[in-house]
């Protein structure tokens, strides 16, 4: 083998492609590929603790990176193909407000900050490995369907970088502004289709192979490797101590998939002794992978997995014509592409995944704001849904938990503004026709006149 190629994730299929090839998908079964590295002839550090003297050289926009900073782990690519724009300067905030809110003792609640990236999510994590395997590969146009997030990463990547021209597809009506500002205001060609989430990342298969044009979404397992770094970063803010639990929000299932594969190398490899426990937090308007994987006990199974499973899942979903539908809406998706890979990583990670409505997901939210950091509603559904884990017993109240905050505050204000609305109709248009009853932590602006008595003594009453 090389010492990098791309394998399909069926052990028993086994098919390979080049580490620079760029059709993303298994030559002999179509399935999906992970990047595959030969550790002989890449020997990674003895010990994490070698990453730390990284820290040092922060000059260096190799070790400046939060990224790249671990290149050893993700050595796919010469140094001089490497493409940053300074991505993974996260944090990892202990919560003890959410903490509380959750069930968990003071202390045991960690947020995992990836809002801070340049783009305000965590794809860039894996947008940054995505660009560099571009470089390897000569690509010169890029494409993505996006719920928001990886067309906001793209089009930063490429007005940032000039290495690629970026082209979007978004479900018309489907994405926060938020996100459609960036997108646009970074030059991104946007291709509305007509349809959702699901009809776009269809389409945009379809137009990339067709056109020969670069796919950056998580079915890239580029991608992936990049994003594998946020477990790097939550363990090195944990003093290299793996947590008991994370908790993350699924829609396409990158991450998971990511988590899990970071987790199983770093044991393979010596590095970590035991994995933590992986949960993967669907919305309940969105939940494809939580009654395929606790409902119809569809798993790994050393891969091998029922397919059938899923067919008939997305049989019935056509036949009832039913669409996803959440306030959530970086995770209203109902046909994840990393299915296969999320099982394998919840098969070695000891993983379960739960539902959350979208009340929890915005009173979640509202929690999560009022302790210091602020997330679109995606993220909070992993906080809504360590809450529900905690309820359930199934995590115990001193275990030490991370849930991952996906993405910023201000992608979202729509959803924000509405919850601390104290007008009935604003509230009802954007989320009580979702099914949102109350905003029990809403914030609520006081209305005053224009006048000074009014306003002390309003100030007097309220604060
Ligand atoms: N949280 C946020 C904020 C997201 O934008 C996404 C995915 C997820 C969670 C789910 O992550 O797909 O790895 O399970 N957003 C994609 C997009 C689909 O197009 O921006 P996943």
């Amino acid at each position: 083998m090389d010492a990098v190629c791309q394998r399909c994730i069926d052990p028993a299929c086994g098919g390979t492609r080049a580490v620079d090839d760029t059709a993303f998908v298994c030559p002999r079964c179509g399935g999906l590929l992970d990047v595959a590295y030969d550790w002989g002839r890449l020997p990674p550090p003895k010990s994490l603790r070698d990453f730390e003297a990284k820290w040092a050289r922060r000059s260096d926009p190799l070790c400046f990176s939060g990224v790249w900073r671990f290149r050893e782990l993700l050595p796919f690519a010469p140094s001089d193909k490497v493409l940053t724009i300074g991505e993974g300067q996260t944090i990892l905030q202990r919560a003890d407000a959410v903490a509380a809110y959750v069930g968990l003792e003071a202390g045991r609640l960690f947020l995992q900050y990836e809002g801070l990236n340049p783009s305000g999510s965590f794809k860039d994590n894996g947008m940054t490995a995505a660009f560099t395997h571009a470089r390897l590969a000569g690509a010169r146009r890029a494409a993505c369907a996006s719920t928001g997030n990886t067309s906001a990463s793209l089009a930063v990547y490429c007005s940032a970088s000039g290495l690629m021209r970026a082209i979007v597809f978004i479900g018309s009506g489907k994405i926060s502004y938020g996100k459609l500002a960036q997108a646009l205001d970074h030059g991104a060609l946007t291709v509305q289709i007509a349809g959702d989430f699901d009809d776009a990342m269809l389409r945009v298969q379809q137009v990339a192979g067709r056109l020969g044009i670069y796919l950056v979404n998580s079915i890239n397992p580029f991608r992936l490797e990049g994003q594998k770094t946020i477990m790097y970063r939550v363990l090195e803010a944990l003093r290299w101590e793996v947590p008991d639990w994370v908790v993350v929000p699924g829609g396409n299932l990158g991450n998971v998939s990511a988590f899990g594969k970071a987790f199983a190398e770093l044991a393979d490899l010596g590095l970590i002794e035991r994995p933590p426990r992986l949960a993967v937090v669907n919305a309940a308007g969105a939940n494809t992978f939580y009654q395929l994987y606790e409902k119809m006990g569809l798993r790994w199974n050393g891969g091998r997995p029922e397919q059938s499973l899923r067919e008939t899942y997305y049989h019935g979903l056509d036949a009832g014509m039913l669409r996803a539908a959440t306030i959530a809406s970086a995770i209203e998706i109902n046909r994840p592409v990393n299915l296969y890979k999320a099982l394998r990583a919840l098969d070695r990670c000891g993983g379960v995944v739960r539902e959350v409505p979208d009340q929890e997901i915005l009173d979640a939210k509202a929690k999560v704001g009022a302790g210091g950091l602020g997330c679109e509603p995606a993220s909070a559904a992993s906080v809504a849904g360590a809450r529900r884990l905690r309820q359930e017993g199934v995590i115990a109240p001193g275990e030490r938990v991370v849930c991952i905050l996906t993405g910023h505050q201000l992608k979202d204000p729509t959803a924000t503004v509405a919850y601390h609305s104290a007008d009935p109709q604003t509230f009802e248009e954007v989320l009580g026709k979702r099914g949102v009853r109350r905003a029990t932590f809403a914030n609520r602006a006081v209305q005053v006149g224009n006048d000074l008595d009014e306003i002390i003594k309003a100030i007097e009453v309220y604060s």
